[in-house]
């Protein structure tokens, strides 16, 4: 029976640019989980777009003169064009700024409103008097009343990760012009987070046997060490979802608040897009349904604590609400694999100090598979890691390129030399033989295990463990000898060799969907392994909107063993990776130091 798999992606902010360490940390992840559940025969959804509200927003425009939607339009353009270069088989990437995302929000908003659990209170909030207006938590820094770091933001503290209460920092300075802001009253709605706790603890609890330990000990120390205090969801500000209550003009939902909306509403329009209106409702009606947030680690509080009690507290009133039809609970998350940071070069990756490699810029002197492959060896499960130039080159050089990609080339190249563009005819197999193919044969499970648990590290060093042995396996056949004396015993070894490799290209394709394709139609197959992503253009009340989607059309791939034909025909191989020369190294270092 397939499941239904939601595989929901963390929205990046429309206000910079994408770097490795965003990558890696949650979006490719995402893509290798989504491709392998979809080989595997599930059903699955991956949803994200541009979080395109909220002052991180409004804080670029002012920076760069201009305005929040030619900022949002701008860096959505650039995600679009790094996600489709680099792969990432988004259902749909759409972004917070459409109407039905607006539609959705609001929904939910009226729905926790209707059962209870919002509230409004008049409160202190940052007045910058020089600015003549309410500053957001995120225009405030000041030292954290926690940790006693100096440069906490009013929403979070980098240097401990609590959630703050603004108010609460030491000496507020506002981000824009340094003045001193001084607290003055206004009225906002609270999610009442209080009276969810229970329901929220009782949902922690059933993750305790499988969820990171991290993710697990962030997310319930959050709720064990201090109670949960109601947060507020509006705020005194123009660009964004107008808060859809009478008398609220002028305020807006909280950006946190409905981005992470988002991943429903995103499924909503997906299924719109398809022609299928209903559809979302099989990943989000049904309590077999799994859902899967890909996210980093700084974004754990939002999605483990407050989102489950978003989607708890609205209930079915958000079917009623949203399309007048009684409604039943919405899934909670399943899983939510978080990861720790990427550094590099030793040093926290820094978009103002631009001590980062940005995804575009990397992906115009190197392949897309290069990046994936060093991304996931290096990915930042279970600790922070780094990106180093070197050990970047060595990956590449001795691992993708002489363990994976010549061992490919040399044997699709002698085949199609010796056997005139063909799969041998192997006859009776040696116990050698069936000795490889049965070891290759139990990456499926082993290989799948591993992926099912989000455990991609492990995943793609089973798999490239496997390709080693087939080295092995190819130094002790020795075709290239064996052909000079006994074709016949040639052709069992090439077999065997394409086989496995035909096999193997099945195991490593959730990670290099590129490389693998290729290969895939170097084997003689016509129907591709995967489908396409294309950009498309939507228009609504709001205007035009650009997303990203995966078609899947009729991709052949299956999680199983190869089913090769003797005698079935192949086409001219080309190497698949290239060989980087170690020049790279310094070459990148210089340009990461600048002028
Ligand atoms: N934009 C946020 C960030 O980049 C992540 C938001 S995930 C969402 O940290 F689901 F809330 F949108
Ligand atoms: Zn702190």
């Amino acid at each position: 029976m397939p499941h239904n798999i939601l595989v929901a992606v963390a929205w990046p902010y429309a206000n910079s640019l994408i770097h490795v360490g965003n990558i890696t940390g949650a979006y490719l992840p995402a893509d290798i989980f989504a491709r392998y559940q979809r080989l595997a025969g599930n059903r699955v959804i991956m949803v994200s777009g541009s979080d395109s509200h909220g002052t991180p927003v409004t804080v670029r425009a002012d920076a760069e003169g201009t305005t929040p939607i030619q900022v949002y339009q701008k860096y959505h353009a650039g995600f679009l064009e790094l996600f489709q270069k680099l792969g990432l088989a988004y259902d749909l990437f759409t972004s917070t700024h459409t109407q039905n995302h607006f539609k959705v929000s609001q929904s939910i908003f009226l729905a926790l409103l209707k059962n209870g659990y919002l509230y409004t209170e008049r409160q202190k909030q940052w007045y910058a008097p020089a600015q003549k207006r309410f500053l957001p938590d995120r225009y405030v820094e000041g030292t954290c009343y926690i940790c006693g770091f100096a440069n906490a933001r009013g929403d979070q503290c980098d240097q401990c990760g609590n959630l703050l209460d603004a108010t609460q920092l030491i000496d507020p300075r506002s981000k824009t012009d340094n003045s001193t802001p001084e607290l003055r009253e206004t009225e906002h709605y609270y999610l009442d987070l209080g009276k969810l706790q229970p329901a929220i603890q009782g949902f922690l609890r059933q993750k305790e046997s499988y969820w990171r330990p991290n993710v697990l000990r962030q997310s319930l120390g959050q709720i064990q060490a201090n109670e949960l205090h109601g947060r507020a969801i509006t705020r005194d500000m123009d660009w964004g979802i107008p808060v859809p209550v009478e008398g609220w003009e002028g305020k807006c939902l909280y950006v946190w608040f409905e981005a992470v909306i988002g991943y429903l509403s995103a499924s909503i329009e997906w299924a719109q897009i398809q022609g299928a209106a209903p559809a979302w409702q099989e990943w989000w009606y049904r309590p077999e349904a799994r859902a899967y947030y890909f996210i980093g680690k700084d974004n754990i509080p939002f999605h483990a604590v407050i989102w489950p009690g978003q989607l708890i507290g609205a209930g079915e009133w958000f079917a009623r609400i949203f399309e007048d039809r009684p409604g039943e609970r919405l899934t909670l998350p399943y899983d939510i694999p978080a990861n720790e940071f990427m550094n590099l070069e030793g040093q926290k990756i820094s978009g103002s100090r631009n001590w980062a490699i940005w995804g575009l810029d990397f992906l115009s002197r190197y392949d897309p598979d290069s990046l994936r492959y060093y991304l996931t060896v290096n990915m930042p499960e279970s600790k922070d890691t780094d990106w180093d130039w070197g050990d970047f080159l060595s990956r590449n050089n001795n691992e993708l390129v002489a363990t994976w990609g010549n061992l490919a080339n040399r044997v699709l190249s002698f085949a199609y030399k010796h056997w005139e563009g063909h799969v041998p005819e192997p006859g009776e197999l040696r116990p050698a033989d069936q000795q490889m193919l049965a070891l290759v044969k139990s990456g499926f499970a082993t290989v799948g295990d591993h992926l099912d648990a989000v455990r991609l590290r492990a995943a793609l060093q089973e798999a490239m463990a496997l390709a080693s042995e087939v080295n092995k396996y190819l130094d002790t056949a020795a075709p290239w000898f064996e052909i000079k004396s006994d074709k016949a015993a040639a052709g069992k070894s090439i077999y065997t060799a394409l086989h496995a490799i035909d096999s193997l290209k099945v195991l490593l394709a959730p990670f290099l969907p590129f490389t693998c394709e290729r290969l895939h139609t170097y084997l003689g197959y016509t129907q591709p392994l995967f489908g396409e992503i294309v950009l498309e253009t939507q228009r609504d009340d709001l205007g035009e909107h650009q997303v990203l989607r995966y078609l899947p059309g009729q991709a052949s791939g299956r999680w199983q063993p190869s089913q090769l034909s003797p005698g079935g025909k192949l086409e001219q191989p080309a190497p698949l990776f290239k060989k980087l020369d170690e020049s790279i190294v310094e070459e990148e270092r210089r340009r990461l130091r600048g002028p």
